[in-house]
């Protein structure tokens, strides 16, 4: 999801040929010697890792693959990097914190997560802060855009289907949208930032507040939208009820100040999604 848009931003802000992008049928990152070998072989001077297993319920019931994926894949990357002696630029996520904090997190605060996700990403932070002493590691949440899975795109579905949507109104965080995102790591690069960022559209919500928003923008009003807690939707994952980033590290360090998520929200909508079709009219 994220790495298609980050494609196109780093495609308009260097040359073609200058940046390169793999998936998983090019690269492997479990495979140690086959992904290490093709990153040294390209000589790159910075190495953008954004591959991850990213099923956060999933991850609870394949922890191997969560911790293969997320940190062992991380250190694979890093060891590339490393005899490169490229700079090293890993996504991770706002699951590193617990929630307790009840205000926005900001980059020294400590990390404490609660999910199977959560750990194997802080382990891949690890190995980034341990391998490499040229590292960017930006953490964000709850992201949307037009090329993967995600809640905005769901909640449309949804609303093509049902009358009533039941959304958990208790975790509060930050939805942010891809292209932003991908123009932050890319003027974090260009101003050749390291140590920890954090970078999400400002203003939180709950993800039912999200809700209510992209039936609003979309102009449905047929639906109803009913609050429900964590416990009552029983995800296997537990997730922090707060995890809200502070951005101003980011502001300070390229004068970026992320725009409100409804801002960004809108953007997506009109570009890239279709209303939903009233279910009586099927
Ligand atoms: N989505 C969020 O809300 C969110 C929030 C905070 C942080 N992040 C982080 O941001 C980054 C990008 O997230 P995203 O939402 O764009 O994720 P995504 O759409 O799931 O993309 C991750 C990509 O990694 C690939 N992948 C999985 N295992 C791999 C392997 N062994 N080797 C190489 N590639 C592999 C996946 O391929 P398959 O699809 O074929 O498995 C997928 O193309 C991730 O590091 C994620 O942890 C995401």
């Amino acid at each position: 999801m994220l790495g298609k848009n980050l494609m196109g931003v780093l495609h308009s802000s260097f040359s073609r040929d200058e940046v390169i992008g793999w998936d998983i049928e090019e690269i492997d990152i479990r495979k140690e010697d086959d992904s290490v070998g093709k990153i040294e072989a390209l000589r790159p001077e910075v190495v953008i890792h954004l591959a991850a297993y990213t099923d956060v319920d999933g991850c609870e019931s394949d922890k191997e693959r969560a911790f293969a994926v997320n940190a062992e894949g991380t250190k694979h990357a890093v060891l590339a990097a490393s005899k490169c002696r490229a700079k090293m630029i890993y996504l991770s996520t706002d699951y590193v914190f617990d929630g307790e904090k009840r205000e926005p997190y900001s980059e020294s605060d400590p990390p404490h997560p609660l999910n199977v996700y959560g750990h194997s990403k802080l382990k891949g932070e690890q190995y980034v802060q341990e391998g490499v002493s040229d590292f960017l590691i930006i953490r964000t949440q709850w992201l949307y855009g037009p090329f993967g899975k995600n809640f905005v795109d769901s909640i449309l579905r949804q609303a093509g289907e049902k009358k009533t949507l039941s959304i958990v109104d208790d975790q509060t965080g930050s939805p942010t949208y891809t292209i932003d995102l991908a123009e932050a790591i890319c003027e974090l690069i260009q101003v050749d930032a390291r140590g920890i960022f954090h970078v999400a559209n400002s203003e939180i919500c709950t993800w039912y507040a999200f809700g209510q928003a992209i039936l609003k923008f979309s102009g449905v009003n047929r639906v109803r939208v009913l609050p429900m807690s964590s416990k009552e939707l029983g995800r296997p994952a537990a997730r922090p009820s707060y995890s809200a980033l502070n951005c101003q590290k980011l502001k300070k360090e390229t004068g970026r100040t992320m725009r409100p998520w409804s801002e960004a929200l809108k953007d997506y909508l009109a570009a890239y999604r279709q209303p939903p079709a009233d279910p009586a009219d099927k």
